[in-house]
């Protein structure tokens, strides 16, 4: 699978906190198809930490990245759809800003 390269300026910066994930990866990946419309919509941290897949499961659930929509399908490659997967780095930021209580950071 195609993989986002380590070096860009992006996954070099990206750091494990909401302001950085939200402009590092959900801006630049992922609100074209996860506007303010929908069940996953991704532009802010309210709908971000509160929104659910059609089957009912968080999008983030705090303290657990197994349970959170946003860390499975970037880490499985299944999101972003159609383009290449996530560079570990964003994939990691993601898990650990879940697993420290995903605030509003
Ligand atoms: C090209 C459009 C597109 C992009 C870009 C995209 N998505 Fe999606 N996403 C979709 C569509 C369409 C669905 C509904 C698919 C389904 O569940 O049948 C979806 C579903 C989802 C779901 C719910 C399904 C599940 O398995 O829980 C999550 C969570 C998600 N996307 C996260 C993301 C994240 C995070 C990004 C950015 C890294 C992203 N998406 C980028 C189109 C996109």
């Amino acid at each position: 699978m195609a993989t986002e390269e380590e070096t860009t300026d992006s996954c070099v910066s990206v750091e494990a906190t909401y302001s950085s994930i939200q402009n590092h990866v959900l801006a630049r990946s992922c609100t074209s198809c996860h506007g303010s419309q929908g069940n996953v919509s991704l532009e802010s941290y309210s709908q971000v930490v509160s929104g659910t897949n059609s089957a009912g499961n968080r999008v983030v659930t705090p303290f657990d990245p197994s349970n959170s929509r946003l860390y499975v399908t970037v880490n499985t490659g299944t999101m972003p759809l159609g383009g290449p997967a996530l560079c570990n780095a964003k994939i990691q930021a993601i898990r650990t800003w879940i697993e420290n209580g995903a605030a509003n950071d």
